[in-house]
Parts: structure tokens; sequence; C-alpha cells
């Protein structure tokens, strides 16, 4: 067990908090781990360039070592000194840097291979959490870090998240409040002969990234699970992923059908409804616990709130999680990669 500290970041003024961020910075660079807030999720920080640091995250992860970190930069013209920068990365990093985007580039032999885990490509991200941003440049060197759960569950959003899977593992947490996005970033990779591909989708949608990359492929991973024997271009996507521990159903129907069918399912259940229906959840006579997911036409708010109320939904317990099946446009792409791991692609669907 290690003995964590804590820096309370939210909300105090940048002469306070300087000191604290360089002090993190130090751990971080002495080869300490250390949570940091992101938008997205929170991060389980290493120094990228020190192959030991970054090993000690898969351990106090519990992660599987053949699954590779982003690397985090606090500028994203440093790409160029960790990866084989592309033209294509450039204009990717000029509408969208900083920001909730991950590109996958050619590694540079500078980065070990504990943090690619063998690959010869590298994922780098440059956020634009400030809090991230100063520690990142206070430290000096890239920062590797997944998301700071444990392996298999959501990802973080709040300070008391991270606490519940971190305290004694690490050595720093920085609690900068809610993350304001809530999914982690979106990941494209680009390969030397020009082709892009998304590889997990977040708050850029694929919309967006045909703005300036046309000829975007979508990776099969994002909406489907893994054929036997398949190998896929992202290690993560093969694994159970942000599950709760009640196995949790993906109801693909109309709202009325939907209320129709857990009215009549037995034994402790969690409803995430959207927050239009909510009260209609909350008359039923069987034991249904709701929890507001946000409004159906907003699904930022959506995405806010999903991990969130998976891990508070985990701290209750239930029998069963029923959730409606989001579509695949715009952020919703999204919302229906996690939730559809959420449920390991358990999907009902209700004809009326
Ligand atoms: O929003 C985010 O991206 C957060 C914050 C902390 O920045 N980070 C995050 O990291 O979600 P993680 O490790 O939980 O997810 C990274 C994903 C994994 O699925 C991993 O397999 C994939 O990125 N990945 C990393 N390096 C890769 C590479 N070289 N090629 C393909 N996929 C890669
Ligand atoms: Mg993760």
């Amino acid at each position: 067990m290690k003995k964590t500290e804590y820096i309370f970041a939210n909300g105090i003024s940048d002469t306070e908090l300087t000191p604290m961020l360089s002090q993190a910075a130090d751990t971080l660079r002495r080869g300490g781990l250390v949570v940091f807030p992101t938008e997205t999720v929170y991060g389980l920080g290493a120094n990228a360039l020190d192959p030991s640091a970054s090993a000690s995250i898969y351990a106090a992860k519990g992660r599987p070592s053949d699954n590779p970190l982003i690397i985090h930069i606090a500028h994203p013209s440093d790409a160029e000194r960790y990866t084989e920068v592309t033209p294509l990365f450039n204009r990717l990093a000029e509408r969208f840097m900083p920001g909730p985007l991950t590109v996958v580039l050619p590694a540079k032999s500078i980065i070990p291979k504990t943090v690619t885990a063998g690959l010869s490509t590298v994922a780098v991200r440059c956020p634009q959490n400030p809090i991230a941003r100063r520690l990142i440049a206070l430290a000096g060197v890239p920062i590797a870090a997944p998301s700071a759960n444990l392996s298999g569950s959501p990802s973080p959003t709040c300070f008391q998240h991270v606490c519940d899977d971190m305290n004694g593992r690490v050595d720093v947490i920085i609690d900068g409040g809610e993350c304001e996005i809530g999914l982690e970033s979106t990941i494209v990779a680009l390969s030397e002969n020009g082709e892009a591909t998304l590889l997990r989708p977040g708050r850029i949608t694929p919309g967006e990234l045909r703005e300036v990359l046309p000829e975007l492929k979508i990776s099969s991973a994002v909406t489907e699970a893994l054929k036997e024997g398949e190998t896929v271009l992202s290690p993560g996507m093969k694994y159970r992923h942000y599950a709760p521990i009640a196995p949790v159903v993906l109801l693909k129907s109309e709202e009325k059908a939907r209320q129709k069918y857990i009215s009549e399912q037995s034994g402790k259940i969690a409803v995430l409804s959207y927050s239009e229906y909510a009260d209609e959840y909350r008359d039923m006579p069987c034991s249904v616990d709701v929890y507001d997911l946000g409004p159906s036409c907003e699904p930022d708010v959506q995405a806010h709130r999903l991990f969130y109320l998976l891990r508070e939904i985990d701290k209750v317990g239930y029998d069963r999680i029923f959730a409606p099946l989001p579509s695949k446009d715009g952020v919703e792409l999204a919302l229906y990669n996690r939730m559809i791991r959420a449920a390991a692609y358990t999907v009902i669907e209700i004809n009326k």
C-alpha cells in the first residue's frame, strides 16, 4: 500500500495551485504515480519516458500488459519529439487540439516498450483541462496515462470515484472536480500510407473528423464484438470494459414498450432512463430504482452522466440494469460503444 496524498485543486487560485502542481510534477519525474483530471475522464499518470514508472501503471490498475498507454503532451507541437508526425496529424491538431482527441502514430525509439506494449505505434493526446496541461508542462516530460479506474470498471469522472479505485495504489490524487465530457477521448489511427481509422468514438464525432479526414474509416470494433481469432487494431477493444457488477441489458424499442417490458420483470432492478420518462418508472408497481441519464435529445448530458451513474448503481447493488440502446449518430456513437460493452453485447429488441 502506498500513502496517497491529495491535492484539492478545484476552484483554487493559480498562485495557490502552482506549488502544489510543482510537487506533483516532481513526483512524476521521480517515477511516481499521479492521478490527474482531464476534460474526458481522470488519468493515472507516470513519466512516459521512464520504463519502470510506466510499467507500474499496469500493476496499479491490474491492466493486461499488452494494452498500450496514451502519452499526454502539453502542446501539439511536442508530438514530433515522440512520434513520426504526418501532415494529417498537423491538420487534426490544428482543428481539435488541445481537446478530447487521441492520435495513433508511428513511435520514435525514445518511447519505451512498456508504453507501447511492444507495438511500433504510440497514441498521443494533448488535453484541454488546464490542470492537466500545467501538470504536464511542469513535469517537462510526456505523461503516460490510461483512465484511472481498476481495469474493467467504468472510467472515473469525479474525485470520489477515483479514490474508490486508486487509494493506496498511487502517490498523489489531484481533485479537479467533475470531468466535463465524462467519456474517454476519440481515438484515430493514422497510417504511414495516409489511411485514417476511428478506433474509439468520443465527444469529437465522425462527422467532425470527416471535415479534416474525408476518407475516415470506422473500425468494426467500434460497434461490433470481436469474432473468434480476429485481431484488433486497438488492444483495449478486446477486453470486457466499462462493466458494472450487475448485468446490463440494453432494450431496443419504443419507450412505451420498454416500460411495459421492465414492469413485467422481477428482482431488484435499476433503470437508466431519459429524463422525460423518469417519473413513469418511479410509478411502477415492481421494485425499480430509476437513474436519470439526461434528456433524450442531449447526448452530451448523457455522456457526462453515464459512467458516474454506472458506478453509483454498483454501490447500491442490483440484479439487473436496463437501459435504452442509443443510436449510432454523432456523440451517441460514443454512448453506443460504451454501453454495448457494459452490456457485454446483450440487446433485447422488443416489438410491440
Ligand atoms: O480520454 C482519454 O483518452 C483518457 C484520458 C486519461 O486521457 N485515457 C484513456 O486511456 O482512456 P485508456 O488507456 O483507458 O484507453 C486508451 C485506449 C486503449 O483502448 C488502448 O488499447 C488504446 O487506447 N491504445 C493506446 N495506444 C495504442 C496504439 N498504439 N494503437 C492502438 N490503440 C492504442
Ligand atoms: Mg480505460
